[in-house]
């Protein structure tokens, strides 16, 4: 199968760009979910939130792995000629660690919430009882190891975040060259 078929050069696929979309729009609200959440006391509205926090990050981490799989069999649009070396490297560096990060967040969540000594059942959205990862011991120090590297991780993700909309601004604003329209093309139209 050819991949210069199913992507063009110039843009991201439908496919992509809806993954991205999806795909941060769920990272951004889980972020302040779980920021949220964490500082509440504990009353089954707390559980409640622990659930959709649950069901909407085990959802991030389906949708990136498939994400990942698309990425890996399809050619993402070259970057613009115009770029410096240093430029070019450091958007790869944010893409890699994006990929990785994605994935590695929910999976530190769900390692968490196996491990841990109170044994809570994660149902996703009410309907789908959803196991824990296979093997992982109830402890509470390797939960508590899981929790940090899941919270830390999180603040990665913030920090690319921050690199990232800085430069896809500077692309469109400064650069003008139709990067953001490649992953909002609904730009492109108005444009
Ligand atoms: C992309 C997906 C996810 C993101 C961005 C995310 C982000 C966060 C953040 C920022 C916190 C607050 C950290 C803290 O203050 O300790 C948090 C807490 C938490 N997350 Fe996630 N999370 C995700 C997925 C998951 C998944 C899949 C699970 C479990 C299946 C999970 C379970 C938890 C739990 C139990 C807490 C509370 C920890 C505590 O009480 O200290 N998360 N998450
Ligand atoms: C947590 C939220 C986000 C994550 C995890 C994320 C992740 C990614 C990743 C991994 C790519 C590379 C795609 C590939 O080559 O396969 C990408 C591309 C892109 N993202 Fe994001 N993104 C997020 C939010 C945003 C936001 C808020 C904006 C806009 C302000 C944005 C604008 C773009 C643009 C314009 C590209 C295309 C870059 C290019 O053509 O080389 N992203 N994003």
């Amino acid at each position: 199968m050819s991949t210069t078929v199913l992507n063009s050069p110039d843009r991201y696929t439908t496919v992509a760009v809806t993954l991205h979309w999806l795909i941060a729009v769920l990272i951004i609200g889980q972020i302040a979910g779980g920021l949220y959440m964490h500082n509440l006391p504990a009353t089954t509205w707390k559980f409640e939130l622990y659930q959709w926090h649950k069901s909407f990050g085990i959802t991030v981490l389906l949708l990136s792995l498939a994400r990942l799989g698309w990425r890996l069999t399809h050619k993402a649009p070259a970057l613009p000629e115009g770029m410096k070396s240093w430029e070019k490297l450091a958007a790869r560096f944010t893409h890699v660690a994006f990929y990785f990060l994605i994935i590695a967040v929910p999976l530190a969540g769900w390692l968490m919430v196996s491990a841990s000594p109170y044994d809570l059942p994660t149902v996703l959205f009410k309907l789908i009882p959803w196991p824990h990862v296979p093997g992982i011991p109830q402890d509470a120090a390797l939960e508590g190891i899981f929790k940090e590297v899941h919270e830390y991780m999180a603040f990665a993700i913030i920090a690319l975040l921050v690199l990232h909309i800085g430069a896809a601004l500077k692309h469109h604003f400064i650069n003008r060259d139709g990067v953001l329209a490649r992953m909002i093309p609904l730009l492109n139209k108005k444009g």
